[in-house]
């Protein structure tokens, strides 16, 4: 790829919120450099995006949960310069920690946390060099209640928020962005993958993909720190901050048994 274009690397690209990452900024005219597991889902977005908006893109297929997909992928940023990296993909789990398996747990663990501290590793150094570039780890409202019982899917977020923040603080005077994207109910692939009967959820709850993108573009080009796209879950999140965790412990439990699941199970 021209040094002179400007490239967006987003992985869990193929579909939901990476998709409607890819899309935009192939909208906006930046080259693309796409990661998921499944080759020819990912080919033919690239042949897709390039065909509609002109742009170059590149498909990595790997797997960010092995030593060896986070390797092809590190070594593509270690290769070629960064404008925006999205580090995107991301699971749930819809079991309770006390009925799960320990090592879906580690998986989720995997791709939630350790795929993106060493995606953000392998990037951050270039960025700050170059005075430039910016970083989205998608996170989730989620990870706001971290009190609620369940399993390691909100703890995985309440970590990815902190660590873009603390980040995003220690790069922000250099030129360079770090910044959480924490969505509420988006419709995706996501619920199907993990098991969750997403239909038992009233229709305002949800989010579309492309506006959760286009929020947090925009919140990003603002500078900040974390990004809660809608107004309905911005009240939600201030809500949970300053609820006392006494009754967090108390209501939550209650409102995940009215949803017929455990809370953090998902979402
Ligand atoms: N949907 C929601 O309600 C919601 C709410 C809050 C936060 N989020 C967060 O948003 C992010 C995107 O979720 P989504 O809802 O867009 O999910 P999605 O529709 O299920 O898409 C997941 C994407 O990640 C890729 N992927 C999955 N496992 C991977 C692996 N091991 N290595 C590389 N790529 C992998 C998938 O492609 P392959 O299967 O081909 O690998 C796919 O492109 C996640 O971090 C999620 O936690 C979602």
């Amino acid at each position: 790829m021209a040094p002179t274009s400007s490239v967006a690397l987003i992985t869990g690209a193929t579909a939901g919120i990476g998709a409607a990452f890819a899309r935009d900024r192939a909208a906006a005219g930046m080259d693309l450099i796409l990661v998921a597991r499944d080759a020819e889902r990912l080919d033919s977005m690239c042949a897709d995006l390039t065909k509609e908006f002109g742009v170059r893109a590149r498909p990595v297929a790997a797997d960010l949960t092995t030593p060896e997909g986070l390797a092809a992928v590190t070594a593509v940023l270690a290769e070629e310069p960064i404008d925006l990296l999205v580090n995107n993909a991301g699971l749930g789990l819809n079991t309770s920690f006390l009925k799960s398996d320990v090592e879906a747990e580690q998986h989720l663990l995997n791709l939630n946390v350790v795929a993106v501290m060493r995606l953000t590793h392998a990037a951050l150094p270039a960025m700050v060099q170059r005075g430039r570039g910016a970083i989205v780890n998608v996170s989730s409202v989620a990870g706001f209640a971290a009190t609620m019982p369940g399993s390691t899917y909100p703890a995985s977020k309440a970590w990815v928020t902190s660590f873009s923040e603390a980040v995003g603080m220690l790069v922000k005077h250099r030129g360079v962005r770090v910044m959480a994207l924490c969505p509420g109910f988006t419709r995706t692939e996501f619920h199907q993958r993990a098991g969750i009967a997403a239909g038992q959820m009233p229709g305002w709850v949800w989010l579309r993909a492309a506006d959760v993108v286009r929020q947090g573009m925009r919140d990003l080009r603002k500078g900040k720190l974390v990004s809660v796209p809608s107004i309905r879950y911005k009240m939600a999140v201030g809500a949970l901050k300053i609820t006392p965790r006494a009754v967090l412990h108390r209501v939550l439990p209650r409102g995940a048994k009215r949803m017929g699941r455990t809370v953090g199970d998902a979402q």
